[in-house]
C-alpha cells in the first residue's frame, strides 16, 4: 500500500495584490496590524517586511494556521500573533484596539480548494463537508438536511444571483432525500457534463460554499467590528472575489461613508460619515499579476479610512 506522506506541506499560495494592499492600507513602521483572514500568511508577512510592530493573524481554519506555524516563512517572527477564530467576533477574540490598519481577503485558501477531503472540490470525490471551520457549524450534508426546496433557493440566489435556483434547489433536494447524493463528486454531476472552460457545477458549489459558511454574514457583522478596532486614520481593505460579496462590501463602505443606499423617495440612510474612501474605483490586479497567478482574475480590491467621530 502507497505510504500516506506526512510531511505538512502548503499548496503553492501566491498572496493576491500584496504590494497594493500594503500601499493603500499604509502599512508604517511601529504600526500594528490585523490580518482578518490570515490563511497562508502572505499578507501578514507584507505587513511584518514593510516595519509593523505587530500583526495579529486570524483565519477559522486551525489547519492553515498549523501550517503555518510548522513552515511559514516568519513563524518565528515574535510581532507576529495567531489566533483560531472568525473575523466577525474579533472583538471577542482580542482585547487589542486602535489598530492602524486591517485586511480580509474574502474566501477559502488553495489548502481547502484542493484537498478532496475537505469538501470543496467539483474535481474529485469528497464528503459533503464544504466547512472552512471545521470544528464548528454544520457540515454541507448537515445544512443541506435542514432545508426546504424555497430556503435552499433563496440562499443559493442570495449567494451567487443564480438565476434558475428555484429548479436547482429542487432538484439537489431530490437526489439528496432519494440518497443519490452523497459525495461531492455527485454533487457535481447533478449540474451535467463539462462543455467549456468553466465547470457547469461552479455556481453551485460556490452557492453552497458560501451559505454553509455563512459568508456574507461575516462581512455584514465584520466591517463594523474591525472598524470599531481601528484608530481614526486607521484603513481597513477588502479583496473580494466575486460579484455579490463585492457589491455587498460596497453597499457598506458606501453607507459608512455617510452615502444614501436606500433609492427611496424619501430618504432614511443614517448618512453619518464613518469612513472615508481610500480608492472609490475597485483596484483590479495588474497584468503582471495576473500572469503570474491566473487565480486572481476576478479580485476587487476596496480599502477605506475611519474618520474620526465625535465623542
Ligand atoms: C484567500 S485566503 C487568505 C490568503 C492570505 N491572505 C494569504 O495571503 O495567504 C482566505 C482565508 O480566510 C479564512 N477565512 C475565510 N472567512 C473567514 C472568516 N469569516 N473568519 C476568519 N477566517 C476566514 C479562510 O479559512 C482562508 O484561510
Amino acid at each position: 500500500m502507497p505510504q500516506r506522506d506526512t510531511k505538512i506541506e502548503r499548496p503553492a499560495h501566491l498572496s493576491v495584490m500584496r504590494d497594493e494592499v500594503i500601499e493603500y492600507i499604509c502599512v508604517s513602521k511601529d504600526g500594528h496590524y490585523l490580518d482578518g483572514t490570515f490563511g497562508y500568511g502572505g499578507h501578514s508577512e507584507g505587513f511584518l517586511g514593510a516595519g509593523a510592530s505587530q500583526v495579529l493573524g486570524l483565519d477559522q481554519d486551525q489547519s492553515a494556521l498549523d501550517a503555518y506555524r510548522a513552515i511559514g516563512a516568519a513563524r518565528n517572527d515574535p510581532r507576529l500573533h495567531l489566533q483560531r477564530g472568525r473575523f466577525s467576533n474579533v472583538k471577542e477574540l482580542t482585547q487589542l484596539r486602535d489598530w492602524d490598519g486591517a485586511i480580509l481577503d474574502l474566501g477559502p485558501n488553495s489548502g481547502q480548494l484542493l484537498t478532496p477531503e475537505r469538501g470543496f472540490s467539483f474535481n474529485e470525490a469528497g464528503p459533503l463537508d464544504m466547512r472552512m471551520d471545521t470544528q464548528n457549524g454544520s457540515t454541507l450534508e448537515e445544512w443541506l438536511g435542514q432545508q426546504d426546496a424555497e430556503s435552499l433557493a433563496d440562499a443559493l440566489y442570495a449567494a451567487t444571483g443564480m438565476r434558475d435556483s428555484r429548479r436547482v434547489a429542487r432538484r439537489l433536494l431530490a437526489a439528496f432525500e432519494a440518497g443519490t447524493l452523497k459525495t461531492t463528486e455527485d454533487l457535481a454531476k447533478l449540474s451535467g457534463p463539462r462543455r467549456g472552460k468553466t465547470h457547469p457545477a461552479t455556481e453551485c458549489f460556490l452557492g453552497l460554499r458560501m451559505a454553509v459558511n455563512d459568508e456574507l454574514g461575516e462581512v455584514r457583522r465584520g466591517i463594523p467590528a474591525i472598524l470599531d478596532c481601528l484608530k481614526p486614520g486607521g484603513r481597513l481593505g477588502i479583496i473580494t472575489f466575486h460579484s455579490t460579496e463585492d457589491r455587498l462590501v460596497k453597499h457598506i463602505f458606501k453607507l459608512l461613508a455617510g452615502r444614501c443606499v436606500c433609492e427611496e423617495r424619501l430618504c432614511s440612510c443614517p448618512r453619518v460619515e464613518q469612513v472615508r474612501w481610500v480608492n472609490r474605483k475597485p483596484l483590479e490586479p495588474s497584468a503582471d499579476e495576473l500572469q503570474r497567478n491566473p487565480r486572481a482574475r476576478s479580485a476587487k480590491f476596496r480599502c477605506v479610512e475611519k474618520i474620526a467621530t465625535e465623542a
